[in-house]
């Protein structure tokens, strides 16, 4: 399991304990990287770590909450004394909070301040200490940059390349709005924003910046949530609503993150990619149509959104 086009590299997972990040930390591990479980819950990071021993990857784990300073600072510094260097960060942490939900009426300012710090706060504090120790490490050894004059056009000196990989998770609520979200919708576009002005601060010294926009990813605690707050017929509906007739798995985003981090999307930066089975192309006025018949057939149907502050119309 250890090699693989990721060998010789050092990565960092945010939230790699479960979920969308726990997949990603085994795929990049799977891939040949070492890494790095940066999590708040201890019990499922060294789960998650063992998980990928067992299938012989390397990580460690280290405890920590990302939106504090010190939490970013330690987490480069242990990555760089475990693994001798830093080429992958993946930012994907969030914990919700019941006190975020709502409107800008209805949020405390805490609670924006905490959702913004978590949300977008994090993700620049993890570049802010991550990007000079990628720069310091440069590329991984055996690195063949392949050539240069030649092939294709090209002027002077080549510039420096796969010095490293940063991939933040946005949402597709980061590009389309979902009704009294306020803190989370923000958050999420503004992961776009900064991936955007990352990538073009970060591209001169060889760092790509790309965000992934997943849609719904039935993750070991949404299928808590789902079996708390839904039932079969209101999972149907959400799986009708994809146009591939499917949820996400935490597979299909630390599949489209490894890709991200490959030799192969080293030309691939500033963009943001939904991996969401189509969610975000439709035109909802014509799926609300085409649903009609199956909520009127499912009237008593229950999804896990349905305990939200309700409509206002
Ligand atoms: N699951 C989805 O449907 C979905 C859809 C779109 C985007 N996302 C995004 O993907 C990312 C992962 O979501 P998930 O569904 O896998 O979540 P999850 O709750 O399954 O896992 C999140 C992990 O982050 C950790 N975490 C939470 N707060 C932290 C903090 N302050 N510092 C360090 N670790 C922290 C948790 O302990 C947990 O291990 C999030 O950014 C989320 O917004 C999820």
């Amino acid at each position: 399991m250890s090699s693989g086009n990721l060998t010789g590299k050092a990565a960092i997972v945010t939230g790699g304990a479960q979920g969308i990040g726990g997949a990603t930390a085994l795929r990049l591990a799977a891939a040949g990287a070492r890494v790095l479980i940066v999590d708040v819950d201890a019990q499922a990071a060294a789960a998650n770590a063992q998980t990928i021993a067992q299938a012989g990857g390397m990580a460690a784990c280290m405890i920590g909450d990302v939106s504090q300073v010190e939490t970013a600072k330690a987490m480069v510094a242990r990555a760089v004394g475990e693994f001798g260097r830093l080429d992958i960060l993946v930012q994907n942490a969030y914990g919700g909070g019941r006190d975020r939900a709502g409107s800008a009426v209805d949020v405390d300012p805490r609670a924006w301040r905490e959702g913004m710090d978590l949300l977008v706060g994090a993700l620049v504090l993890g570049a802010k200490h991550a990007v000079p120790a990628m720069i310091e490490s440069g590329p991984p050894p055996g690195y063949d940059p392949g050539p240069w004059q030649g092939d294709g056009l090209r002027h002077g000196d080549p510039p420096p390349r796969e010095v490293g990989r940063i991939v933040n998770i946005s949402s597709v609520h980061g590009i389309l709005q979902a009704p009294r979200s306020l803190v989370y919708e923000t958050g999420k576009a503004a992961v776009i924003g900064l991936t955007r002005q990352m990538a073009v601060d970060f591209g001169p010294q060889g760092i790509t910046v790309t965000a992934i926009a997943p849609g719904h990813i039935v993750t070991e605690r949404m299928e808590e949530m789902w079996r708390q707050n839904g039932d079969e017929a209101g999972f149907h509906l959400f799986e009708l609503h994809y146009p591939v007739r499917r949820t996400g798995v935490p597979g299909d985003i630390a599949g489209a993150v490894a890709f991200l981090c490959s030799p192969e999307a080293a030309f691939i930066t500033g963009v943001v990619l939904p991996v969401d089975g189509g969610l975000s192309v439709q035109l909802q006025e014509n799926v609300i149509m085409d649903l009609k018949d199956y909520i009127l057939e499912h009237p008593q149907l229950k999804t896990h959104v349905d305990r939200r502050p309700t409509a206002r119309r």
